[in-house]
C-alpha cells in the first residue's frame, strides 16, 4: 500500500497492514517526532496530521492511511524556516522534558489549519486531552498564542 509521507509518496508491504502507523513511521522511516507514550490513544505524545486533521498515530494502523497524506513533525518545516508554531514553542521556551511536545505541537498545526484565530478557550480546549507531565501548560499556551498572533 502507499500513502504521502510529508510530501513523499511511500510504500509498505502489505504484510504489515496492521501495524499501528506510530512503528511503521518510527521503525521503518526512522522519523523519531512522534513518541509512544501510552500505546492506546491517550497521551497524545504520537499525534500526527492525517490529511490536516490530528490523529494518534498509535491507534491507527496503517492501511487506514492508504492514499492519505500523513505529516509529522518533521515535515511542518518549509523553505522559508519552521512552522509558527514550532517558533512559538522555541521563542517560549515552552519545553521541559520535550516528550509531550511533538503532541502538542502536532495537534495545535491542525486546529490553526481549519481556524487560523481560534480563542485562547479553544486552544485549551483542543489541547486538553495532550498529557503534559511537566507542568509547562502556561509556556504552552503562550508559544499556542504566539503562533496564532
Ligand atoms: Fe499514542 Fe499515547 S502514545 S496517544
Amino acid at each position: 500500500m502507499d500513502f504521502t509521507l510529508n510530501g513523499q509518496r511511500v510504500s509498505i508491504d502489505d504484510a504489515h497492514s496492521d501495524t499501528p502507523l506510530l512503528y511503521i513511521l518510527r521503525n521503518d522511516f526512522q522519523l523519531n517526532g512522534p513518541k509512544f507514550g501510552c500505546g492506546i490513544g491517550e497521551c497524545g505524545a504520537c499525534t500526527i496530521n492525517i490529511d490536516g486533521v490530528a490523529a494518534r498515530s498509535c491507534s491507527v494502523p496503517v492501511h487506514t492511511v492508504a492514499g492519505r497524506q500523513v505529516t509529522t513533525l518533521e515535515g511542518l518545516a518549509g523553505d522559508d524556516g519552521l512552522h509558527p508554531v514550532q517558533q512559538g514553542f522555541i521563542d517560549e521556551q515552552a519545553a521541559q522534558c520535550g516528550y509531550c511536545t511533538n503532541g502538542m505541537i502536532m495537534t495545535l498545526v491542525a486546529l490553526f489549519r481549519r481556524n487560523p484565530q481560534a480563542s485562547g478557550q479553544q486552544i485549551k480546549n483542543e489541547l486538553a486531552f495532550n498529557l503534559c507531565r511537566c507542568g509547562t501548560h502556561l509556556e504552552i499556551l503562550r508559544a499556542a498564542q504566539k503562533a496564532r498572533d
